[in-house]
């Protein structure tokens, strides 16, 4: 962010006017250190690899099932894999799920590469994925051998779990409900989203890996050991919904839209669906906020992977006097966040400079009415465009938007785009924003930034969210410190959080022990 404080009749000056931060000197300095640092030089070369790794990008391999008899063939495959998986031990199978995290870690270029190529991703967002979904095999692999060790209850693996991911984290969610449904003692049909289908061919690539590595140490038939995860393309449509409501599937595991989960629910009433679904997320920024941290944290969770994030910031709620523009603070906040949206770079996921990616899909429907068209009382404080591109990127790459005096019940209020626009509402009160906040049918994820012990107590015991973050950006959880999940409509099922304590529990079924034979 630059240090701006504008001229004199708007803004106080904190600092005298020759200590103001020289933004295009302080820069020449960083990157001098910069260029002459060897961890510095030695990630850039791992990052270039990683980006040139693109001419060798292999489209996934595995062709599209074809028929219902195939379908059935994969569903009776798992099944036999499942009372196999079933026999194996719970501190066994976190044998296998340590070792993925070996073999996923060494796939992290691939991995990386084929996030760029097929979703979009800048190298810096999907690095960290590749990291999370090591997080995930190390720490379900803990839970596996936590569940062995419930005192008074027994836990029973139940056969085969689906696991159908969204195409935004196409390594790291379905990698995480792969993982928790093989601790749990299930099999699993694993099927891509379709726009990334090879992020997780490559991603099952590395858990077969562990399995074949593991399995004659740990008595697993190896003529079953692939067929624990199956990796299989399913069109949507009839064949899509045969496996979803094949009665040889126990539980489908989904991170999706609401109306997928409500459209699998009303296909198979009563089928076991654990759903993570949309968001439509709010950071509530009030006067005694460090407001240079608030921008910097906003603009981070509202164009982070270009908005496609169901984590993602969509609404900045800006309480008293940082809500009215005709203010000091409220005038502050708009031009600073204003810059920093504008320096944004925008390109293709291969160039390093990159900071906002392409959309992985074109805008249509919801995204693309929030891209052009305003609501009423309205104003575009950042108009979004969109560019041209090389054929990858062609008609995927847009500019980012913020659009300011969004209304109470508006359009954009309370309808997720995932997508890069950011929209302001202004709030007189905490309560109000927090009002605002919980107006909308989900409960994802919200942020609140404020220095004020009070507002932070208060805030936290009313907002209703499943990840609620105080003065950091609101996407990025992290595996076991900050367990990710939903409140109200963002969830379906259970509930447990992905990276949390009761995740593979939910995975299974618990008997009394009264009950065990
Ligand atoms: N787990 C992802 C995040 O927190 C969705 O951003």
């Amino acid at each position: 962010l630059g240090v701006d404080y504008g001229p004199d009749d708007v803004a106080p000056r904190r600092r005298p006017r020759d200590d103001v931060h020289d933004a295009a000197a302080a820069r020449d300095a960083f990157r001098n250190a910069v260029d002459t640092d060897p961890a510095v030089a030695e990630h850039r070369a791992w990052a270039q690899q990683v980006v040139s790794a693109r001419s060798g990008f292999v489209p996934a391999i595995a062709s599209p099932l074809a028929t219902t008899a195939e379908v059935d063939d994969v569903v009776a495959r798992a099944a036999r894999a499942a009372a196999a998986w079933a026999r194996i031990t719970p501190r066994d199978r976190g044998r296998v799920l340590r070792a993925a995290a070996t073999h996923l870690a060494a796939a992290r270029t691939d991995l990386v590469a084929t996030m760029v190529h097929e979703a979009g991703k800048t190298v810096a967002e999907a690095d960290p994925e590749v990291s999370e979904a090591v997080d995930f095999a190390a720490y379900y692999a803990a839970q596996a051998e936590l569940l062995a060790a419930v005192p008074g209850a027994d836990f029973r693996p139940d056969g085969v779990t689906l696991v159908t991911p969204p195409w935004n984290f196409p390594v790291a969610i379905p990698v995480g409900g792969v993982l928790a449904a093989l601790a749990a003692g299930s099999a699993v049909v694993a099927k891509p989203a379709p726009p990334t289908p090879r992020c997780l061919e490559v991603a099952t690539e590395a858990v077969h890996a562990a399995l074949d590595e593991v399995a004659p140490e740990i008595g697993l038939d190896p003529a079953v050991a692939r067929d624990v995860v199956q990796f299989v393309r399913v069109p949507d449509g009839d064949l899509g919904r045969h496996l979803v409501t094949h009665p040889g599937v126990a539980r489908v595991v989904l991170t999706g839209s609401i109306e997928t989960a409500e459209m699998f629910a009303s296909w198979r009433p009563g089928l076991a669906v654990l759903a993570e679904t949309s968001g439509k997320n709010a950071i509530v920024v009030t006067p005694s906020a460090d407001l240079d941290l608030a921008v910097a944290d906003v603009v981070r969770s509202a164009f982070g992977h270009a908005g496609q994030k169901c984590s993602a910031a969509s609404l900045v709620i800006l309480v008293g006097s940082v809500g009215d523009p005709a203010t000091v603070t409220g005038e502050r906040f708009r031009r600073q966040l204003v810059d920093s949206v504008r320096s944004l770079a925008v390109g293709p996921g291969t160039s390093l400079s990159t900071v906002m990616g392409p959309l992985t899909e074109p805008a249509q429907g919801k995204l693309l009415r929030a891209l052009t068209t305003l609501e009423p009382g309205e104003s575009w404080l950042v108009r979004p465009r969109r560019l041209g591109g090389a054929p990858l990127e062609s008609g995927r790459l847009w500019t980012p938007g913020v659009r300011d005096g969004v209304r109470p019940g508006s359009f954009f209020h309370l309808t997720e785009a995932f997508g890069p626009v950011l929209g302001i509402m202004s709030a007189p009160t905490l309560d109000d924003a927090i009002a605002l906040q919980n107006a909308v049918a989900f409960g994802l994820t919200g942020g609140l930034h404020s220095l004020d012990a009070e507002e932070i107590a208060w805030w936290l015991d009313r907002v209703e969210v499943g990840n609620a973050y105080v003065n950091r950006h609101i996407t990025g959880a992290i595996v076991q410190r900050q367990p990710f999940g939903g409140w109200k409509a963002s969830v379906v099922g259970p509930g447990a959080k992905a990276g949390g304590p009761n995740y593979v529990a939910q995975l299974g079924a618990w008997a009394d022990a009264a009950d065990v034979p």
